[in-house]
């Protein structure tokens, strides 16, 4: 029998288990037997459950795939290293349920979504279907998630353990609303160790999120070893010392204590692999021309006054930034070089958020640029700018993002906006008759340094207020947009700007819940969203963060 006939014989058997067996029998309140973030496109309760024995069997339908048995043994290692049962990986392949097995299958010929899978669970057997690694990638997350929260403990508990390892029969059918599902991290203002960058891309990829906006670079820290330039991690990697606490509070005070740290390309290297692993392409952000300070600190001719400058000590937007020279074109490109070297995904973000014009007002080097270009002022530059990285970075095979200002004075239509300000609709308006791909990340819903509850209860944050009720509310296609003008919508994603959080826990404290409302904003049908089942499912995952040393912010009672 060819792949085909034998799909067509499993559909049919399971049409006939579930006639013999039918769904209706399970009452909706059963729904609660599977608590999963992101709510899957298609849920079909049934009742029973595998258990997961001594004799359970762990198999692919391609033992000679690497990445394959990668993404299954992913998955039984976890309950190895929890429960202590052996899982053997079988050396036969399999293409279907088989007794007794957990069975992984990637079949190119299924009618799935890229990152769509099938995952199928009875009291007999457990097989995830999908037509890529990343579909099955997402089935076993969703396997996890249906499997008791201890398997996130890592280990083994002393004397009795009383979890029933058992996953509850259903059958889930499952793909994204949108390919990019986006979560941010601003190293520049505090630094944060590979491991936990570690956790963060373990964490995301327990929500299905599929994209890391790593930014690098910042006037208070240049974040990433670049071997052509050494002073830009000598330097430009350490402030003499920081604020504290609130910008808004005068006189402002600093701590005296000199702070910094950077990753080596080694370290980047061992991130982009982890991140590949779990399906994660990662969008590095080198800012320009603004939020470049610790750059000009480091090689003060780059900029368009003699300097010398410093790392900056406090937060907020300055006014020294590139300067339009070509030496800072160079030196511009042959960063990004290494840059690209390092990171193999498809989008390089290039920042172009909050540049100051003052300097290119007084700089006989950018008014000379001006006129020889026959722009029509710092605006038009900014835009020359832009368009020139974004050439050098498509010789180079690669794609431009840069935050909504890039549009000003003109883009090209291969840019890619990052929509921020979203008191700006005018950039909406502009992406939308240009033909530019969108990724939406308004400061309103989708900052993660805001408060999300009262302040004077919060611990520091940067202001603002997004509770998760309203990051769960938040629809990325704009209301005027048409249908044509919607599939430029990307996805979404949230930042997470760093001033006011120091250490990973607070980080925590910001991202989570908020993210697991985020996930169902990018993966989950919009008809399929709802807030009250949404809460309903949260303790459960609450309970799993805890277990895997999650500080989050607790739910409002
Ligand atoms: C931004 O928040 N300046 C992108």
């Amino acid at each position: 029998m060819n792949r085909l006939f034998l799909s067509l014989f499993a559909f049919l058997v399971l049409l006939g288990g579930l006639a013999a067996c039918p769904s209706s029998s399970v009452r909706a309140q059963d729904l609660s037997r599977y608590p999963i973030i992101p709510w899957p496109r298609h849920i079909e309760p049934h009742p029973g459950a595998f258990p997961l024995t001594e004799a359970t069997r762990l198999a692919v339908s391609d033992p000679t795939d690497g990445d394959l048995r990668a993404v299954a043994e992913a998955w039984a290692d976890r309950v190895r290293l929890a429960s202590g049962l052996p899982l053997p990986l079988a050396d036969a392949p399999v293409t279907d349920a088989e007794e007794g097995t957990v069975a992984f299958v990637l079949d190119p010929v299924a009618a799935l979504e890229a990152e769509g899978y099938r995952l199928v669970v009875t009291p007999a057997s457990i097989t995830v279907t999908a037509s890529t690694h990343a579909g099955l990638f997402y089935g076993a997350q969703t396997l996890r998630q249906l499997a008791p929260v201890a398997i996130e403990r890592g280990g083994l508990v002393r004397g009795a353990d009383a979890t029933a390892w058992e996953i509850p029969a259903v059958i889930v059918e499952d793909a994204p609303r949108f390919g990019y599902r986006g979560l941010h991290l601003d190293v520049g203002r505090h630094f944060f160790p590979v491991s936990f960058i570690k956790k963060y891309l373990d964490l995301m990829a327990l929500y299905k999120l599929n994209r890391f906006h790593w930014h690098l670079t910042e006037d208070q820290g240049w974040r990433i070893e670049i071997k052509r330039y050494p002073k830009l991690t000598e330097v430009g990697a350490y402030r003499k010392e920081t604020l504290v606490g609130h910008y808004d509070n005068q006189p402002q005070r600093f701590d005296g204590t000199r702070y910094g740290g950077f990753y080596t390309q080694e370290e980047i290297r061992e991130v982009v692999a982890y991140a590949q692993a779990r399906h994660i392409t990662i969008i590095p952000e080198i800012e320009m021309p603004g939020h470049s300070l610790a750059a000009l600190a480091a090689y003060p001719e780059l900029g368009c006054t003699p300097g010398p400058f410093e790392v900056a000590t406090r937060w907020g937007v300055f006014e020294d930034i590139y300067c339009p020279k070509e030496e800072t074109f160079t030196f511009l490109e042959n960063v990004l070089t290494e840059v690209m070297d390092l990171f193999p995904g498809e989008y390089i973000h290039i920042g172009g958020d909050e540049a100051p014009k003052a300097r290119w007002e007084q700089s006989a080097v950018a008014q000379e640029v001006i006129r020889r270009e026959g722009l029509a002022d710092e605006h038009a530059l900014q835009s020359y700018f832009i368009r020139r990285i974004e050439r050098f970075l498509n010789a180079h095979g690669r794609r431009l993002i840069g935050w909504d200002e890039i549009v000003e004075g003109g883009l090209s239509p291969t840019a890619t906006l990052m929509f921020w300000r979203n008191w700006n609709e005018e950039a909406l308006h502009q992406a939308a008759a240009q033909g530019n791909d969108l990724i939406m990340t308004p400061n309103q819903t989708l900052y993660f340094d805001h408060y999300q509850g009262d302040p004077t209860t919060e611990p520091l944050a940067i202001g603002g207020l997004t509770t998760l009720e309203e990051v769960y509310a938040y629809e990325p296609v704009p209301a005027s947009y048409s249908e044509d003008e919607a599939r430029h919508v990307l996805g979404a994603q949230a930042n997470v700007w760093t001033e006011y959080m120091k250490t990973p826990q607070k980080v925590e404290y910001m991202v989570f819940p908020r993210l697991l409302a985020l996930s169902e904003v990018v993966w989950t049908d919009r008809a399929a969203r709802n807030w009250f089942a949404f809460r309903g499912r949260l303790p459960a995952h609450l309970d799993r963060l805890n277990v895997l040393t999650v500080t989050y912010r607790p739910l409002d009672r």
